[in-house]
């Protein structure tokens, strides 16, 4: 059987570091392994739409900052097809018969939506297409007989609901959609940035995230100001490591490369660690380190998209190509599905 992956990303502002340990890194490993036979990027702008349909022109803007996002941290348009979803229009279809397959109780069960429409204050009126998302995000999945997903931790309930969906498909209808799995990152504090203020999410409306894009004075001065342990506050203090976000940032960045080169006086990232818990380290060393690993990380990104934002035809000639392969993809599962739900009626 094919290895193909399917992963999206909804496009409604920049790209921050959060989402690139989380999945991007990921899906760029993953692309150069030569392990996948296809690979599909969704700019998922249907669904950003369901929570920002009043603000359609936000979703627009950030499909083009979201592919050169992409395409700026080694997404290769020769590996992988990057595609927007609202041009794909088998994947609707796919959607509503998917929609028999899942009850209402199923979707309030989900911890992500169920978070998310606190967050965005829906409690007394969820808009039904918010509400369904998890069930067209199935669709977005199975459309490309994805095998593997690679996503963060909060996309779980997510690849649940589709498996379920999968499974009472091919019971019905017989054996027709491909069961996808999960792939989380495998290092424990990329599954979760916090944001630069210690809350537990990096989110836009907070303000409290690094985005790809930022140039390195924004970067210095975000790290600078990051919070750390509020009891730590002369050096001699013995320090947390353990809800610092300074810390998490490194966990999920800082490999020992880094150490070797730019802390001398320490053998590991965990010698560093002893010594901030045991007191006597300062937070502007700490924060001092984790700005060169975030500079060194993020300078080349931002040059390949600074040349990129250049070329916007370029840019959408990829997102073109992208869609077109995904339109074929996706329109030929949707043929086997229809053929087993005995949905077809005129032979060509
Ligand atoms: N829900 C995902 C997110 O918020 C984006 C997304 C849309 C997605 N369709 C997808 C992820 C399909 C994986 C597979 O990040």
């Amino acid at each position: 059987m094919k290895k193909i992956i399917l992963t999206g990303d909804r496009p409604t502002g920049q790209l921050h570091i959060g989402h690139y340990v989380g999945s991007l890194r990921n899906r760029i490993k993953l692309q150069n392994s030569g392990e996948y036979d296809e690979i599909y990027l969704m700019l998922a702008d249907v669904q950003a739409l369901t929570d920002n349909f009043d603000h359609p022109e936000k979703v627009r803007e950030n499909v083009r900052e979201v592919a050169l996002d992409n395409l700026a941290v080694g997404v290769d348009p020769e590996k992988s097809h990057l595609l927007i979803q609202s041009q794909v229009p088998a994947l609707f279809e796919l959607f509503t018969y998917y929609m028999n397959l899942v009850t209402v109780a199923r979707v309030q069960r989900n911890p992500t939506v169920k978070s998310e429409i606190k967050m965005r204050g829906f409690q007394a009126s969820v808009p039904l297409g918010f509400f369904s998302y998890p069930v067209s995000q199935a669709a977005d999945i199975t459309a490309f007989d994805a095998t593997t997903v690679p996503v963060g931790e909060d996309q779980a309930p997510m690849i649940e609901i589709c498996r379920e969906i999968v499974q009472r498909f091919n019971t019905i209808y017989g054996k027709t959609l491909v069961m996808p799995e999960i792939l989380l990152p495998e290092n424990k504090a990329s599954l979760r940035l916090p944001g630069t203020d210690g809350k537990a999410k990096m989110s836009k409306s907070l303000g409290n995230c690094i985005y790809l894009a930022d140039d390195p004075k924004t970067v210095h001065d975000k790290v600078m100001s990051m919070y750390t342990d509020p009891n730590h506050l002369r050096i001699s203090d013995p320090g947390n490591v353990e809800d610092n976000p300074v810390f998490i940032y490194l966990d999920a960045f800082a490999t020992q490369d880094h150490v070797d080169e730019y802390l001398k006086d320490y053998e590991s990232l965990d010698a560093l660690k002893a010594h901030y818990t045991r007191g006597g380290l300062g937070d502007v060393k700490v924060k001092r380190f984790l700005e060169k690993v975030l500079q060194e990380t993020l300078e080349p990104i931002r040059k390949r998209r600074a040349i990129l934002e250049k070329d916007p035809g370029y840019v959408e000639e990829v997102l073109r190509q992208g869609t077109e392969k995904a339109c074929e993809k996706a329109s030929e599962t949707l043929q086997r599905v229809k053929d087993n739900m005995q949905m077809t009626y005129f032979k060509n």
